[in-house]
């Protein structure tokens, strides 16, 4: 049999983990290094924290600690929150070790040798109030390509684009706000242009995967993969390992997926068997299975695969990369830095981790960003954990205690609606597994409820408490029939729900968790059905009230220290009436409309701007829908530079409200043509 290598995102050790996080890679991974293991698999989960980058040096300069002291203490505190989760790994490293230095420089040096790594002097933005180089987060500006205000230099977040911090637009030292210069330096280059035709020729044979992965790198080879730099001028990171690049670091998105790697080598040495990894990366049998969220498809699905081939030594490439979109809270985007997240220890002081893995497994941002919310998770634990399966467990035990003392009976003749279950048992496992296999978890989720479901019906059909009176052998039936459904479902849903299954399995005294096992009537009369205890407690208003508050509460604070912020180092600064006018802003007249395919946000439209027709893109399919702004008269900005946006053109740019939870077209209120000027 296949083996079977997972692997999840290294998280940055610069902060604890939220929700978001767990949503997008982590319990998919440990879900599908679960369900593999229970079905026999040759399986390990790799993991780690990515412990070099701007993302620790900033938080290390915003605390007035070292980067050592920062990914330290968020090492720690990861790793503790992955444990009371229940995110089980095989290994969990941290890419600061020297086992992960050496593989990395091997790499660098490798792939240098065979030609594939170039110095070159190029520019670089520089802060002349800061004395340094501003490397990737940096820096900030608007992106060049969907305008987004607040883009990294090395990736905007809004559209998800890699960045060279030279293509901002209005760029600005993220540390004192200065605008930087550009000044010469060397670096070295990955010629990701030379792999392009080979990468290219590999993915066009992952037809399976998801539509967002095969998007985003499609877009990338329209466009024409170019050589990028590796190299940054800090002090924080590997070592290039040349003698003419003292003092630079490799780029952490060059060290960081070699993290995978080198955690496996730790796992193996672990074991005893140094050599245990080679199993591994190097046999083409293996299925290698990256988790992660959107935002790292670039490096995973072309940046990542290129590096592998560049080094080219047998190691394996990628088999999955099963990405995830983002999971958004209460409809707003989560932000760390305006502290609009619920992080996964305040979560965890006050919900057991099966309550959070079920109401991400059930709402699993698969295909589109899904929305959190504290009323619907109290309405999904209360209404389908507590409700729905502890119900079908509680009322099986309790009436197998009354009224055949704690045993199991033993069933007589299976009558339509017995058989009926049974056939739900034996087709799960199957139809089950094969959710999971595409990693559709939240469809897996879906099903398995289901199966409760139907046990409830079934239960409230055949009315054991009638049938003991009037034929104890079909209430035997009955119950039998419904212990067997719950050790299914205790199998099914073990990946997803261990604490919770664990409680049922020990109930009834089966430790064999194996997932075909789930097809069988294995629960054998006579034997003891024991206390499974309240499986899930439901819970009260009050509770989900506080965390409603705590989170607004604390978005509060931060939201206003932010604008006292903004407000004691804005500069008031005029505009004139000409500065305005340039703006030209029109009416315009919304002739057609549609969504960007793949994308959540955008939608493009067919304006009339007067005589002229043009086309635009805007993000707003959130707030609209394509039909209801057909014929709206809105207002543009008519001489905005055409950008492109996600490879589409848009000639203009549409003026919205928005304070941050609801978004407003700006349209104009009586019957006026369009292209008339606004002033
Ligand atoms: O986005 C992040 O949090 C990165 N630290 C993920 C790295 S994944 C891998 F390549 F290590
Ligand atoms: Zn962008």
């Amino acid at each position: 049999m296949k083996k079977v290598l997972v692997t999840s995102a290294l998280p940055y050790a610069n902060g604890p983990l939220h929700i978001g996080h767990i949503a997008g890679a982590y319990l998919p991974a440990d879900i599908y290094t679960r369900y593999n293991r229970q079905k026999g698999v040759n399986v390990i989960h790799i993991g780690g924290t990515d412990e070099h980058g701007i993302a620790v040096t900033i938080r290390a300069e915003q605390e007035h600690v070292s980067p050592k002291e920062v990914v330290d203490h968020y090492h720690e505190s990861i790793a503790e929150d992955f444990k009371r989760l229940k995110i089980d790994f095989d290994n969990f490293s941290r890419t600061s070790k020297p086992i992960h230095k050496k593989m990395s420089q091997d790499f660098f040096l490798k792939i240098y040798n065979r030609g594939l790594i170039e110095k070159r002097e190029g520019e670089q933005l520089y802060c002349p109030h800061c004395k340094r180089f501003l490397a990737d987060r940096y820096v900030e500006g608007e992106c060049p390509y969907c305008h987004y205000e607040n883009a990294r230099g090395d990736q905007c977040e809004n559209c998800g684009k890699w960045l060279e911090p030279t293509s901002l637009i209005n760029p600005r030292c993220k540390i004192c706000g200065t605008t930087p210069i550009v000044k010469k330096t060397s670096h070295w280059y990955f010629k990701l242009d030379k792999m392009q035709e080979q990468l290219e020729k590999w993915l066009a044979s992952k037809n399976t995967w998801k539509s967002n992965v095969k998007s985003f790198t499609k877009g990338w080879f329209n466009e024409g993969l170019r050589p990028r730099a590796i190299t940054r001028d800090i002090e924080w990171g590997i070592p290039v390992p040349l003698e003419e690049a003292k003092g630079k670091v490799l780029y952490v998105w060059f060290d960081a997926p070699i993290g995978y790697i080198s955690s496996t080598i730790e796992w193996a040495e672990k074991q005893g068997k140094p050599d245990l990894w080679k199993d591994y990366w190097y046999d083409n049998d293996t299925k290698l299975v990256h988790f992660i969220g959107k935002d790292n498809i670039v490096f995973h699905a072309i940046v990542w695969p290129a590096m592998l081939m560049a080094y080219n030594d047998g190691i394996i490439l990628p088999s999955e990369i099963p990405a995830n979109e983002f999971l958004n809270i209460e409809t707003k985007k989560i932000s760390t830095s305006r502290n609009w997240a619920i992080w996964v220890h305040d979560f965890l002081d006050v919900f057991p981790p099966d309550f959070l893995r079920y109401y991400l497994a059930a709402n699993a941002p698969e295909n589109s960003d899904m929305d959190f919310t504290w009323k619907d998770f109290q309405a999904k634990i209360n209404g389908e954990l507590a409700d729905i399966l502890g119900n079908l467990v509680n009322r099986t035990y309790v009436f197998t205690k009354k009224y055949f003392d704690g045993k199991i009976p033993s069933p007589g003749d299976y009558d339509e609606d017995d058989r009926k279950i049974i056939k739900l048992i034996e087709n799960a496992p199957d139809s089950v597994g094969k959710l999971l296999d595409n990693f559709h978890v939240r469809q897996a989720t879906f099903q398995i409820m289901n199966l409760a479901r139907e046990g409830n019906r079934y239960f409230d059909y055949k009315k054991p408490w009638n049938l003991i009176k009037s034929d104890k052998t079909k209430c035997g039936t009955t119950l039998y029939v419904l212990a067997n459904l719950l050790n299914s479902i205790a199998i099914l849903f073990s990946p997803i729900l261990p604490d919770g299954m664990k409680k049922i399995k020990e109930a009834l005294g089966n430790n064999d968790l194996h997932w075909n096992n789930a097809g069988k009537l294995s629960i054998k009369p006579g034997s003891e059905f024991g206390n499974p205890g309240i499986l899930y407690k439901k819970i009260d208003d009050k509770t989900i009230r506080r965390e409603e508050d705590k989170l607004m509460d604390e978005n509060k604070t931060n939201e206003t220290d932010m604008k006292n912020k903004e407000k004691n180092t804005e500069k008031k600064e005029y505009v004139k009436i000409d500065d305005v006018l340039k703006l030209g802003l029109k009416v315009a007249e919304i002739l057609e409309a549609e969504r960007v395919e793949n994308t959540d946000k955008l939608i493009k439209m067919k304006i009339k701007i007067g005589e002229e027709e043009r086309q635009i893109i805007a993000g707003i399919a959130m707030s609209y829908s394509p039909d209801e702004i057909i014929g709206k008269k809105i207002v543009v900005v008519s001489n905005m530079k055409p950008a492109k946006i996600r490879g589409i053109e848009s000639n203009g740019m549409l003026l919205a409200a928005s304070n941050g939870a609801t978004l407003s077209l700006i349209t104009v209120d009586r019957e006026i043509d369009s292209g008339s000027s606004i002033k």
